[in-house]
């Protein structure tokens, strides 16, 4: 079907937009992102913390004229899911990192990277490793909004806040690194890992409504992955699934969907659910519907079950040739090809609302 068949509606709803002074069409001017390293695009670099990925590798396969090849600080070989929606958003194809020093509010001005990888829902989580809390990544953020006021005005700087898309994605490290790693850390007062699950909710509601009072209007929270899937959590010599991690995962995303319900009904904004979950899962049950062949081990490092960060580099003997095969880049972070999976899903099934 044609768009010349949709243009006798187009055109009188466009002239209809343009006498009344709405937007023709729901747009989003700018990108927002918060969360851990599956969503931090580069602002570890510019922190003293050993969570960090700007040397090869890493960034191997960022095949875009501003950075080929170029080890970005993202825990990938080539693009994050994040980026990958901002370019379906008509953004650019990279979010730019918040921290970075060649960045200004002019550069920042279609959307900018506020997560820190190794950050987790819990302060106590991004502690551990000396990263951007959550409270932290919103301080910066506040920060970028009252630059965008004094560079753009007031009433520009509002519309963009609030038509702009906020992508928030962290939890992983909240019960890897921290409730399961640290059994006498602060995370051991709660007994049951729901108990905790139910914590990093309440702190995620908290975080959502704070974006909301500075002025965010479209949400899109993400769930965690089957965490028991990822490789340096698969069984180390039958190489299967940790059921248990995945069983906290989804009890995780249960709540995190029913927080998504009450925030989206709330009628303050708009709140979706980001399913990174299906989408991961959906790879590691059929890997060749896809186009993978690998989802058991990463591409990076000897036998890819546990090195990443500084143990995946140049010298890691047996990296493998072609990570587009590969659903995992290193034991824990998505290639290239499974965050262009995950963002193709969410495009499709809930984020197309906010084109
Ligand atoms: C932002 O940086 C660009 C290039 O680095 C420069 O051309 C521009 O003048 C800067 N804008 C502001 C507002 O500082
Ligand atoms: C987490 O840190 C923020 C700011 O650093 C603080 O406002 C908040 O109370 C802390 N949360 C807890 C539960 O300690
Ligand atoms: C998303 O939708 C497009 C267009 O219908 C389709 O080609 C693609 O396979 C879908 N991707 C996923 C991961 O669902």
């Amino acid at each position: 079907m044609s768009l010349v068949h949709y243009l006798p509606i187009i055109i009188p709803c466009l002239l209809l937009h343009i006498l009344s002074g709405e937007p023709a069409f729901a747009k989003v001017p700018a990108l927002f992102v918060f969360g851990d390293s599956t969503v931090d695009t580069g602002n570890n670099n510019f922190i003293s913390t050993l969570v960090k990925s700007n040397f090869a590798p890493y960034g191997r396969d960022l095949r875009l004229a501003n950075g080929d090849g170029q080890a970005t600080g993202r825990f990938s070989n080539g693009r994050l899911a994040v980026d990958f929606i901002s370019e379906a958003f008509g953004l650019p194809p990279l979010v730019p990192p918040y921290l970075d020093p060649t960045a200004n509010i002019s550069s920042l001005i279609t959307g900018a990277c506020f997560a820190s990888a190794g950050a987790g829902y819990d302060n106590a989580t991004s502690d551990i490793f000396s990263v951007l809390s959550v409270w932290k990544q919103l301080d910066y953020f506040k920060e970028y909004a009252s630059k965008l006021r004094s560079f753009v005005g007031d009433a520009k700087a509002q519309e963009t806040l609030s038509e702009a898309l906020y992508i928030v994605s962290m939890g992983t490290n909240d019960f890897l690194e921290n409730y399961y790693a640290m059994p006498r850390g602060h995370a051991a007062q709660y007994a049951a890992a729901s108990d905790y699950a139910a914590y990093l909710l309440g702190v995620a509601e908290s975080f959502a409504r704070a974006l909301h009072a500075v002025g965010a209007r479209k949400l899109d929270l993400n769930g965690l992955p089957p965490m028991g899937c990822l490789p340096l959590e698969r069984d180390s010599r039958k190489g299967a699934c940790d059921e248990e991690y995945n069983s906290v995962a989804r009890s995780f995303n249960a709540g995190l969907q029913d927080l998504v319900a009450r925030l989206d009904a709330g009628g303050g904004a708009r709140v979706v659910y980001g399913d990174v979950y299906g989408g991961v899962a959906d790879v590691v049950a059929d890997p060749a519907g896809f186009g993978f062949e690998a989802v058991e081990v990463g591409c990076c490092g000897t036998t890819g079950r546990f090195e990443m960060g500084y143990m995946c580099n140049r010298a890691s003997p047996l990296t493998c040739v072609d990570a587009g095969k590969y659903a995992f880049w290193d034991a824990i972070h998505p290639t290239e090809h499974l965050h262009r999976v995950i963002a193709e899903r969410k495009m499709n099934t809930t984020l197309y609302v906010f084109q």
